[in-house]
């Protein structure tokens, strides 16, 4: 599992410490919101932010663009320091088969996001160009809102496709986790826990993600003894 405390959350005159505070804390991933004020309607931060926080730590980057015009970011991240770039499937087919392999194409790890209006099914067609398939828990824009509960069948079919279709991509929440919701996620089949606020506000954040491990792992033990119950029963 990865838990990626998302920097949203953090600080905004206090970057580099709330990075180093992360790195600290035994989380896996750095998850990076970008945000251009016309995909979503908010503005968050750049390549030139994220490059400051490169020389911090060596924790992986996960850099989630909400950005209409992706094409104009992925070399400038990638010279940031990013580790995957996410972007969104509502960009369009075209537009995401030609971005997908730009990002492989740098080296990257590729990432695609699902918005909670938009249907899963949308991104079918690029699940064998994916290492990461994003499931979006809330409305993009802003940090601190409620899970949104209906876009837990979406967490589910990701995980349906990835057995049938013999797949590895890793299956990533974001938005409203906090340790029971992550729980929800995992038990739907989700491995992978973008949390800001809930993580963020917690003093002791090693003690918070160590938490979360344990919600995540419990939930998913708690899905095997399901599972083999159903099958020793039927
Ligand atoms: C929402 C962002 C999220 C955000 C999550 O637009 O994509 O990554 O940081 O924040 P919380 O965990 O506070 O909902
Ligand atoms: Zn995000």
């Amino acid at each position: 599992m990865i838990i990626a405390p998302s920097l949203l959350a953090a600080d905004f005159g206090r970057f580099a410490k709330e990075a180093e505070r992360i790195s600290r804390s035994g989380a896996d991933w750095l998850h990076l919101d970008i945000m251009d004020g016309h995909f979503v309607p908010n503005i968050s931060f750049g390549p030139q932010v994220v490059k400051t926080l490169r020389p911090v730590s060596r924790i992986f980057f996960d850099v989630h663009l909400m950005c209409s015009r992706p094409e104009i970011l992925l070399a400038p991240f990638r010279e940031a320091g990013a580790s995957q770039i996410t972007i969104h499937v509502e960009l369009g087919d075209q537009a995401v088969t030609q971005l997908l392999w730009k990002i492989k194409s740098m080296g990257l790890k590729a990432g695609l996001a699902v918005n909670p209006p938009t249907s899963i099914s949308h991104a079918l067609p690029h699940l064998e160009q994916i290492d990461t398939l994003l499931v979006m828990t809330v409305n993009p824009g802003f940090g601190g809102q409620s899970f949104i509960y209906e876009t837990l069948p979406k967490v589910q079919q990701a995980a349906a496709w990835r057995r049938t279709r013999e797949l590895d991509y890793r299956i990533e929440v974001d938005g409203g986790v906090n340790f029971a919701t992550a729980a929800e996620c995992a038990r739907a089949g989700a491995d992978t826990f973008v949390s800001g606020t809930a993580l963020l506000g917690c003093r002791n954040l090693g003690a918070a993600v160590k938490k979360m491990r344990k919600c995540v792992e419990a939930a998913q033990a708690d899905g095997t003894r399901q599972t083999m119950l159903q099958a020793a029963t039927s």
